[in-house]
């Protein structure tokens, strides 16, 4: 099953592809999380990457294209993949339509603008693992510490305020478009993902229960 998760920043796509990802063992594939990776590493992809992800605005889609392709060859996806953050543009979208990788599912996590300002400076991670928190929506057992590793948790460069607004405004100018493109690929075509849309506003659990009862169908 392949899955794409649609929705702005701090919408909850991390958070919520991580159950899915349990539920159907299949992997995560966030491009922003690969992308801090390069950035840790200090790899050519990742020099590339770090001043633009810091500004809010979004890496090239040819840089991505080939990021995910190469990351979709891989084993594990054989069964299957989540991709969280990934496409955030029409090209990306075409792109993997392009390349014949069948999509199953397109679910967006809709919520608004002043709801993700105050949610993000919440958020803290794990940056080897990606996992997520938030200090009062889903705090880790010991504050600052990483539930699984016991490693510290870090606040992402890109949760400044500033930052968060120039997110919003990107995803507004370049990915909500995506939102119309897969909407009417799923009226029109038999064949197409099916679309479903939820409302992030609403706790996490609920927000899952909904979505893996959507998936069930
Ligand atoms: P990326 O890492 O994908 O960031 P994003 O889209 O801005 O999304 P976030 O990771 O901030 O939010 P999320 O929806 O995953 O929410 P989360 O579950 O963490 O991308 C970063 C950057 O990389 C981009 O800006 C761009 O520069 C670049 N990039 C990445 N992909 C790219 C691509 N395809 N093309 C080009 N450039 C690309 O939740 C957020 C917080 O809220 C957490 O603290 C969580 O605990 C909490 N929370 C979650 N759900 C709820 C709920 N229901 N109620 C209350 N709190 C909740
Ligand atoms: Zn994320």
């Amino acid at each position: 099953m392949r899955i794409i998760l649609l929705g702005p920043p701090g919408a909850g796509k991390g958070t919520q592809a991580q159950f899915i990802s349990k539920e159907y063992d299949i992997p995560q594939i966030s491009t922003g999380d690969m992308l801090r990776a390069a950035i840790k590493e200090g790899s050519e992809l990742g020099k590339k990457a770090k001043d633009i992800m810091n500004a809010g605005g979004l890496v090239s889609d040819d840089l991505i294209i080939n990021l995910v392709k190469e990351r979709i060859a891989k084993p594990d996806c054989a069964n299957g993949c989540i991709f969280d953050g990934f496409p955030r543009t029409i090209p990306q979208a075409q792109a993997l339509a392009d390349a014949d990788v069948a999509i199953d599912h397109v679910i967006e996590i809709s919520v608004p603008d002043d709801e993700i300002v105050k949610r993000l400076s919440g958020r803290r991670q794990h940056p080897g693992s990606g996992r997520v928190y938030h200090i009062d929506h889903n705090p880790s057992k010991v504050d600052g510490i990483d539930d699984v590793t016991g490693e510290p948790l870090i606040q992402r460069e890109d949760d400044k305020e500033s930052t968060i607004r120039e997110r919003l405004a990107t995803y507004h100018e370049q990915t909500s478009a995506l939102v119309g493109f897969y909407q009417d690929k799923a009226k029109k075509d038999d064949d197409a993902p099916t679309y479903n849309k939820f409302d992030g506003t609403q706790g996490i659990e609920d927000v899952k229960q909904q979505i893996l009862s959507a998936l069930k169908g």
